[in-house]
């Protein structure tokens, strides 16, 4: 089957070491993305929320808006409000449910009732507080809103900062399938505050650090080689390691988007195991399986898929298991319809946006630290899918 992408070369290694007592972390480190005039930094450091220096140079507005939701606004709504409160007349808030499930119509309509409802013009900032589910509702709230207002993305998870926050890709789901309708939009800062992750629950942790577990086989097998090393420290909570991990992942990936925004090609190297996680998410209902979780096993079935296509080693994919593991994720996919689980999960990834004409497109790993999309046979698909579900 033809493969339709071609391999990355790994990007400059900044600062990399093998452990975190060599690390030398600067107190904010910034990570530049390059797109023309929608170039943006994404600032990285810990207590960045109540350092004025992070909130300099806004876009100049009457209003802003935080959007956050009911989990994190009794945690960072106050001192995100104090930090900017100078930067405009008036800083409203509004607070969504939260989980996975509330990604949808309903509750994005309701960042428009509060924006409308309070006459906020076509200036008006939106800070998205919270993790990937508030950073994409808010994107796509902020790229329809009066056709468009700037937003500033301040993830509070770990996959929030290595990933979701970085890149304008913003959407809510569909019962039918995953970020189905959304859009492409940039904010125009981010800003990381690894102080907010001391509040986040371990099973949001190693949810967050499937995406990072992710950066090493596709593009950078020294990151993996590091992670491996530093996987107890990370699972800790060690600052400086976290430090390290949110700062490598966001190289990577403004490497990649830096190269092709709009995911004409390169960019679906970063949806290494989504093809499987989404069909995970969308087949059990949303929430049931956090994003990170159902990743985390996907990059399981599509490094077994590599592997009987022929492009890695079984080695390989038991490493990735073994890391996968040891990050408190699971590595076997659910058994969603007993009567025909392959045939379930096929129907889903015929779904997915990489699919071409009902051909599904995986992300496979094309040695170590390289990655391609390709089809595959279906029955090959079926036999992955049997050998990795419980
Ligand atoms: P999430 O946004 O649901 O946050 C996880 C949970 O942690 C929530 O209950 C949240 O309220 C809570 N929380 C957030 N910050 C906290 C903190 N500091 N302390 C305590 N609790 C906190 O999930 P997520 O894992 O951050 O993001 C997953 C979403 O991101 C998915 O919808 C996925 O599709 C999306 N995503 C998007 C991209 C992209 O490029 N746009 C990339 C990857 C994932
Ligand atoms: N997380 C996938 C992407 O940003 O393209």
């Amino acid at each position: 089957l033809p493969c339709v992408q071609t391999s990355p070369q790994t990007p400059t290694l900044g600062g990399m070491s093998e452990t975190t007592s060599s690390f030398q972390t600067a107190p904010v480190q910034t990570v530049a993305i390059s797109l023309d005039d929608r170039s943006y930094d994404i600032h990285i450091g810990q207590g960045l929320l109540s350092r004025p220096a992070t909130w300099a140079q806004l876009p100049k507005a009457q209003t802003a808006m935080i959007v956050t939701n009911d989990t994190i606004a009794p945690l960072y709504e106050a001192a995100l409000r104090q930090a900017i409160a100078g930067h405009f007349k008036q800083v409203h808030t509004v607070v969504l449910p939260d989980g996975e499930a509330h990604k949808d119509w309903q509750t994005l309509n309701l960042i428009f009732d509060a924006l409308l409802s309070r006459g906020c013009d076509r200036k008006t900032v939106l800070f998205a507080l919270g993790g990937g589910v508030i950073g994409d509702m808010t994107g796509f709230a902020a790229a329809s809103y009066m056709r468009g207002v700037p937003f500033v993305q301040v993830p509070t998870t770990l996959l929030s900062q290595v990933d979701s926050s970085v890149g304008g890709k913003t959407a809510i789901n569909h019962p039918l399938g995953k970020n189905m309708i959304g859009a492409f939009y940039q904010p125009v800062r981010v800003v990381c505050d690894l102080n907010t992750l001391t509040t986040l629950p371990q099973r949001e942790l190693s949810a967050g650090l499937a995406e990072v577990i992710k950066y090493g086989p596709i593009a950078d097998m020294a990151f993996l080689q590091w992670i491996e090393a530093n996987i107890d420290a990370l699972m800790g909570q060690d600052p400086q390691a976290l430090a390290h991990a949110v700062k490598r992942s966001c190289e990577i990936k403004a490497w990649v988007v830096g190269q092709d925004e709009r995911e004409a090609g390169l960019r679906a190297i970063l949806n290494f195991g989504h093809t499987f996680g989404h069909a995970i998410e969308a087949g059990l209902g949303f929430g049931v399986w956090l994003h990170g979780e159902a990743v985390g096993c996907g990059m399981v079935m599509a490094a077994e898929l590599s592997h009987r296509l022929g492009r890695v080693d079984a080695a390989f994919v038991a490493r990735l298991r073994a890391l996968i593991t040891r990050a408190g994720l699971p590595v076997r996919g659910p058994v969603i319809d007993a009567s025909d689980n392959a045939g379930h999960y096929i129907a889903h990834m015929r779904l997915d946006k990489k699919a071409v004409g009902g051909d599904i497109q995986f992300v496979v790993i094309d040695g170590p630290g390289k990655a391609q999309v390709c089809g595959a046979p279906d029955s090959m698909v079926r036999d992955v899918i049997d050998a990795c579900c419980a």
